[in-house]
C-alpha cells in the first residue's frame, strides 16, 4: 500500500460494485484523466457484468472483492445498501489503516462501516449523482471518526473534477441530501418530460422542445450560481406585470408544485433513513 501524501494519478481505486453509480465513477475517472485505467479495479457480483464492465471501461475487474481490498489504496463501496453489510463482513480483514475507504450508498452511516470493518479504517460517506457522468454531479461528502482532513482531500480529488462537491460535518443530514440531489437529477427529469409534453400540447415540435426545455433549465441553474442572486428575484425579472408568465407560474401555484416538492423530499429522506434502518445501522 502507498503512502496517502501523493497525488491520486499514483494511486490504485478500487470500486466494490460497477454499476450505474460506480460504472459512471470509473467512467469519470477515466475521460477526466483524474485516474489511468490500469489504476482502476472494479467489481461486481456476476462474472458475466464483470466481463461485461472490463471490457466497456477497459479496467481490471473481478467478483472476489477481496482481491480490491487486498490492492486498492482507495476502496469505493458502490453496492445497493442492503448489500452493503454482506459485502463488508467478506472482506473486513482484509483492509489496513493506511487505505481509504469511500461509501456511496445511501443511507448506510460511516459508523456503521466502521463498525464492521475492524483497525481504524478511515471512511468517508459521499452522496454523488449521477450528472458526474457529464462533469455537473452534486457530491456532498462527509468524514467519518477515523478520516483526516487528508481523506477528504484525497475523496475531493476523485469527485471534484466532476461537479460541485460541498463538505458537510453533520452527518445526520446525509438522508436529506440523499433524497435532496442524490436522488436530483430524476427530479430535474421530470420537470423536463412535463415541459417538453406541455410544448407538444400547444404545437412544438418535440425535438425542439427537448432542447429548449432542457437549455431553459440549464440557463436557470447558471443564474442562480454564477449571479448569487435568490430565485424569487430571478423570477421577477422574467415575470412582467399582467404579462405571460405571471399566468404560468398562478396555474403552477394552483397545482401545487412547490408543495409537490415539500412532499416528494421529505418522502425520499425518509426512505434513505429506512435504508439505514435496514442496514441495521443503530
Ligand atoms: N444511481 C444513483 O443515482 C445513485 C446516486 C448516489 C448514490 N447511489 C448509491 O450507489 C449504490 C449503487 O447504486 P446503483 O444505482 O449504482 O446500483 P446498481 O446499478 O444496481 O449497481 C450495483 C452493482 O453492485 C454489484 N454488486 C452486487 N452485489 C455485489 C457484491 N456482493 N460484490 C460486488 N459487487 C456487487 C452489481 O453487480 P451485478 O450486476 O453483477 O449484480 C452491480 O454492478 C447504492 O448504494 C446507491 O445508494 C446511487
Amino acid at each position: 500500500m502507498q503512502d496517502k501524501n501523493i497525488v491520486l494519478n499514483d494511486k490504485k481505486i478500487g470500486i466494490i460494485g460497477v454499476g450505474t453509480i460506480g460504472g459512471t465513477l470509473v467512467d469519470a475517472l477515466i475521460k477526466n484523466d483524474i485516474v489511468a485505467r490500469e489504476r482502476i479495479i472494479g467489481s461486481t457480483s456476476h462474472e458475466a457484468s464483470a466481463r461485461e464492465v472490463s471490457e466497456k471501461y477497459g479496467i481490471e475487474t473481478t467478483t472476489d472483492n477481496t482481491e480490491i481490498a487486498d490492492e486498492a489504496d482507495i476502496v469505493v463501496l458502490a453496492v445497493e445498501p442492503q448489500l452493503i453489510e454482506k459485502v463488508l463482513d467478506g472482506v473486513s480483514g482484509s483492509f489496513s489503516p493506511d487505505q481509504l475507504v469511500i461509501s456511496v450508498a445511501a443511507g448506510i452511516t460511516t459508523e456503521f462501516i466502521e463498525s464492521k470493518i475492524d483497525g481504524g479504517i478511515p471512511v468517508v460517506r459521499s452522496m454523488p449523482n449521477t450528472a458526474i457522468t457529464v462533469n455537473e454531479g452534486a457530491t456532498v461528502l462527509v468524514a467519518g471518526d477515523f478520516a483526516s482532513e487528508e481523506d477528504l482531500e484525497l475523496a475531493k480529488l476523485i469527485f471534484e473534477p466532476v461537479g460541485l462537491v460541498e463538505v458537510l460535518s453533520e452527518e445526520e443530514l446525509m438522508d436529506a441530501i440523499t433524497g435532496f440531489s442524490g436522488s436530483g437529477p430524476a427530479y430535474g427529469y421530470l420537470i423536463i418530460e412535463s415541459l417538453i409534453e406541455a410544448g407538444v400540447r400547444v404545437g412544438l415540435p418535440r425535438d425542439r422542445a427537448t432542447k429548449l426545455a432542457a437549455q431553459s433549465l440549464l440557463g436557470a441553474a447558471k443564474m442562480v450560481l454564477e449571479t448569487d442572486e435568490h430565485p424569487a428575484k430571478l423570477k421577477d425579472m422574467v415575470t412582467t406585470p399582467a404579462g405571460v408568465t405571471v399566468d404560468a407560474v398562478m396555474k403552477l401555484e394552483e397545482g401545487g408544485v412547490r408543495v409537490a416538492f415539500f412532499k416528494a423530499i421529505e418522502e425520499a429522506t425518509d426512505k434513505s433513513r429506512q435504508l439505514k434502518l435496514d442496514g441495521k445501522d443503530g
